[in-house]
């Protein structure tokens, strides 16, 4: 048997019904905003990920799905969905429009991580980017929509963590504190930090690795907020008043570093209780500097993505349902074989208003009102010779068990008026 490919996973059923539900409250709260929703492709020139994303990240070193096309250029399946964006904010002039440009979308990412519970090699996120403004209403504006779009899902066991990566200098500043505070110790690091100690400190605080934690608790290592300068200081303080102001409950995380490089300032993830070891549901931050990276106009940002899997197992925990998938109006049963061409007729003329299939086989009534019923139908439809002759149905309502014979017209009025 061939096999899905490992961290992959096929959605139908109730998972797909999650996923609905998270990209449709998507929709709505980032329409509300006025945000306008795009779809870039999948794959892109790998440089957009490198120079976006990050050449020290873990995603960008170890995490890519890439290959190369038939010239010998390297592409890659977009591990995320900002650096895109801003890529196609870009190439299709959007700087002249009226500033800020909202943007959302939802789709499949492609990580090479270990698969785990909540962890897959593909993925999906839905997004909101703001581009083309600094100002931190905006930063608030992203994060409590973020916040109340797993809200509004009826997620409660969640906790927002909002931190400061604070301005390039400030990390600069950090990253100096950082190596000349653990160089002594690096033969206690593990293998990737010691490399990180190298290529960019902050990572370290992010590693999993006990030693690694152990180390940077004995050792004190102070948090990145505490490097703020005084324009990134002000901006955070600015976005927690926004924040309060909106009602949006936070923590102040002083040690959150996020995976992506192009962070500035503002960043900050949501965690839900009850998930383990990846609880993250999401996250985002401000990025301006990245649109200049991928060779454009300053344009400051600021956006998030949500893990539609992770928000979908969150739901699960807590006891969510998704928004049921609408089930079958109308199952018409042949009487006779020489009516099975008809049962597709008469099926068709109900498309697209009702939701209808039929029988492929001749059934008897008993046992085809009995297949309706196992098909979740709301009402069936028995087409016999006299049915065929006269142009009409016997339609039985399988919750009343009532029964009529109506023309067409007269099954539709009769199904609305019993569904609506
Ligand atoms: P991120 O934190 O890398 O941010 O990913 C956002 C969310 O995607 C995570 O919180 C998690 O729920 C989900 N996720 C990430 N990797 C996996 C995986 N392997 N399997 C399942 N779920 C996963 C970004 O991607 C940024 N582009 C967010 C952003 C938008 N920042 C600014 N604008």
């Amino acid at each position: 048997m061939i096999r899905a490919v490992k961290g992959t996973h096929d959605l139908f059923g109730s998972a797909l019904a999650y996923h609905r539900t998270v990209v449709e409250a998507t929709r709505r709260w980032a329409s509300a905003a006025g945000a306008e929703e795009i779809a870039t492709p999948i794959f892109e020139h790998t440089e957009v990920f490198e120079r976006g994303v990050g050449q020290t990240t873990d995603i960008v070193q170890k995490e890519m799905f890439s290959f190369s096309d038939r010239g010998q250029r390297s592409l890659t399946l977009r591990p995320e969905g900002t650096a895109g964006v801003v890529r196609a904010y870009i190439e299709h002039g959007m700087k002249v429009r009226p500033q800020p440009v909202r943007l959302w979308y939802a789709g499949p990412m492609f990580r090479a991580e270990r698969p785990q519970k909540g962890r897959q090699r593909q993925f999906h996120q839905t997004g909101y980017e703001v581009i083309g403004a600094a100002e931190p209403e905006v930063d608030a504006e992203a994060v409590a929509l973020s916040w109340w779009i797993l809200a509004d899902l009826g997620l409660q066991r969640l906790h927002l963590k909002l931190g400061s990566v604070g301005d390039a200098a400030d990390r600069a500043r950090y990253n100096a504190y950082l190596r000349e505070r653990l160089e002594p110790h690096a033969g206690e690091l593990s293998e990737d930090s010691r490399r990180r100690l190298q290529t960019n400190p902050m990572r370290i605080l992010d590693s999993k690795a006990e030693a690694d934690r152990r180390l940077l608790e004995a050792l004190e290592v102070r948090p990145m907020l505490e490097f703020l300068g005084e324009a990134a200081r002000k901006h955070f303080e600015a976005v927690q008043a926004r924040l309060r102001a909106l009602g949006v409950p936070f923590e102040v995380d002083p040690t959150i570093v996020r995976g992506l490089d192009y962070y500035v300032r503002t960043s900050w993830e949501i965690h839900h209780e009850l998930l383990g070891a990846q609880s993250a549901l999401g996250g985002g931050g401000r990025y301006d500097g990245l649109s200049e990276l991928l060779g454009g106009p300053p344009a400051p940002g600021v956006g998030w993505a949500l893990g539609v899997e992770r928000v979908a197992l969150a739901m699960e925990a807590e006891g969510l349902s998704p928004a049921p998938s609408p089930g079958l109006d109308l199952y018409v049963v042949p009487l006779e074989p020489e009516l099975v061409p008809r049962a597709l007729e008469v099926a068709a003329r109900f498309w697209p208003e009702l939701r209808v299939q039929y029988a492929l086989k001749a059934r008897k009534p008993g046992k085809g009102l009995q297949e309706a019923e196992k098909k979740g139908a709301r009402f069936a439809g028995l087409l016999g010779p006299d049915e065929a002759a006269a142009g009409t149905l016997t339609v039985k309502d399988l919750k009343s068990g009532e029964q009529r014979t109506l023309r067409p017209d007269e099954v539709k009025e009769w199904i609305r008026g019993g569904t609506a």
